[in-house]
């Protein structure tokens, strides 16, 4: 058997990732993964309770600096209650979301800089990484109909335009500095075949 996994994938709002998601679960298994699938922020008891300080209530509830480390604090709880585990079962993990958002989200765009967060990182899990992160990012003009119902209403995908265009770029200048983690995928075109597109980066993984 193949070497067990961690899978994380992001994007900015919009971009279709909670079907490519499915999808990519559904993949791996078809390759005869066990995989665990899971989300931040959130993806064990505390982490969750951690989430619905973080997503809801006022826009001004907490200050960046807050939100970083609470967002940190809830991963260090999800690696050590859920990934780290599931790992030494021999599972694969795929994780909606994972270090990249708070960089890309708390760190590029909310200006706290993306060294700064990742030092949250070192402190709160070790610096653990995924094996392979990819990020899904759809040619400028592109973008759906950012908001389904849902998406605008909690306190971070509902922010402005220049805050999520910070984090596209953001995301981008985190895939620059680690090439061999960080994969862009184009999320443009069928789901099908932005699928295709997810499982050619994993393919040196399975
Ligand atoms: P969620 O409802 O899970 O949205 P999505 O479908 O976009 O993943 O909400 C998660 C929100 O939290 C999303 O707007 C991204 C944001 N976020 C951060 O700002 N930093 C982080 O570290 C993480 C994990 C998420």
């Amino acid at each position: 058997m193949s070497t067990a996994r961690f899978i994380s994938l992001e994007g900015g709002e919009g971009v279709g990732k909670s079907t490519q998601l499915r999808a990519l679960e559904a993949a791996l298994r078809a390759a005869g993964k066990d995989v665990l699938t899971t989300r931040e922020p959130g993806g064990s008891t505390g982490a969750e309770a951690i989430r619905s300080l973080l997503l809801g209530g006022d826009a001004d509830r907490w200050s960046m600096r807050a939100e970083a480390l609470l967002f940190a604090a809830a991963r260090a709880d999800h690696v050590e209650k859920t990934i780290k585990p599931a790992l030494s079962e021999g599972r694969w993990v795929l994780s909606d979301r994972f270090l990249d958002s708070s960089l890309a989200y708390q760190g590029g765009a909310g200006g706290l800089e993306i060294e700064a967060v990742r030092a949250l990182h070192r402190f709160g899990s070790n610096d653990f990484l995924p094996d392979r992160t990819l990020v899904l990012v759809l040619p400028e003009g592109q973008e759906r109909a950012r908001q389904r119902d849902g998406d605008a209403s909690d306190r971070i995908g509902g922010r402005d335009i220049a805050y999520h265009a910070a984090v596209a770029d953001a995301f981008a200048s985190i895939a620059a500095a680690e090439p061999k983690r960080v994969r862009m995928v184009d999320a443009s075109g069928s789901p099908e075949e932005v699928t295709r597109r997810l499982m050619t980066e994993l393919a040196e993984l399975l």
